[in-house]
């Protein structure tokens, strides 16, 4: 488990992650999203697409404040790796299970940092026609964004910095926090 010290901080060798966004404010907004996409989605059953590993929670807390029939699949690219810096390459680990042909499909991310796995995802699946296509992000780093990439429904915006908790790993680790934190500068 990993050791939040009394002060409410992460400490990982010479590394310290302080609080960014409370467990109560997630819950929050995951619901205030939920709410827009199904009234957005009204008379239609959405494909919910999480993309693994980091969305898995807040997949299913999303989802359990959607009050439209909906289907749900997962898909997995490579990581970062171990590091906090991406490679810059995407490539498929997962492939869908489902047919989105003619389906409206919304895209479930943990973050949005340079917006590179997020423009591979809609590039491939766009190859299958599906009716429409939105991306709902928890997380967006603004600062950090280097390709053209519109996303519909956004969590919350965080600075560009490296963030741990609420799915987000570092070196797969953390990801069992119910908060965001965020590496001290
Ligand atoms: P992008 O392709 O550069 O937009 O990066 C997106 C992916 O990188 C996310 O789905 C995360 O898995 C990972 N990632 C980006 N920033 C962070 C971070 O601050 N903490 C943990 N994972 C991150
Ligand atoms: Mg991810």
């Amino acid at each position: 488990m990993p050791v939040v010290n009394k002060e409410d901080k992460i400490v990982i060798g010479s590394e310290v992650f302080v609080p960014l966004i409370s467990a109560e404010k997630i819950q929050e907004r995951v619901k205030e999203l939920g709410i827009q996409i199904s009234k957005d989605y009204e008379g239609k059953i959405p494909i919910f697409i999480g993309v693994l590993n980091g969305a898995f929670l807040f997949l299913a807390d999303l989802l359990k404040n959607v009050y439209v029939d909906c289907e749900i699949d997962f898909f997995k690219l490579s990581s970062y790796g171990d590091e906090k810096i991406s490679s810059g390459n995407v490539t498929l680990i997962k492939e869908l299970n489902c047919d989105v042909n003619g389906r409206d499909i919304i895209i479930v991310e943990d973050i949005v940092d340079s917006g590179l796995s997020i423009k591979y995802i809609e590039e491939l699946f766009s190859r299958y026609k599906p009716a429409g296509m939105k991306v709902v992000s928890l997380l967006v780093k603004p600062e950090s964004l280097k390709y053209n990439v519109k996303i519909d429904y956004i969590g919350f915006e965080v600075p560009n910095r490296f963030v741990i908790g609420y799915g987000l790993d570092y070196a797969q680790k953390f990801r069992n926090l119910r908060s965001i934190y965020v590496l001290e500068e």
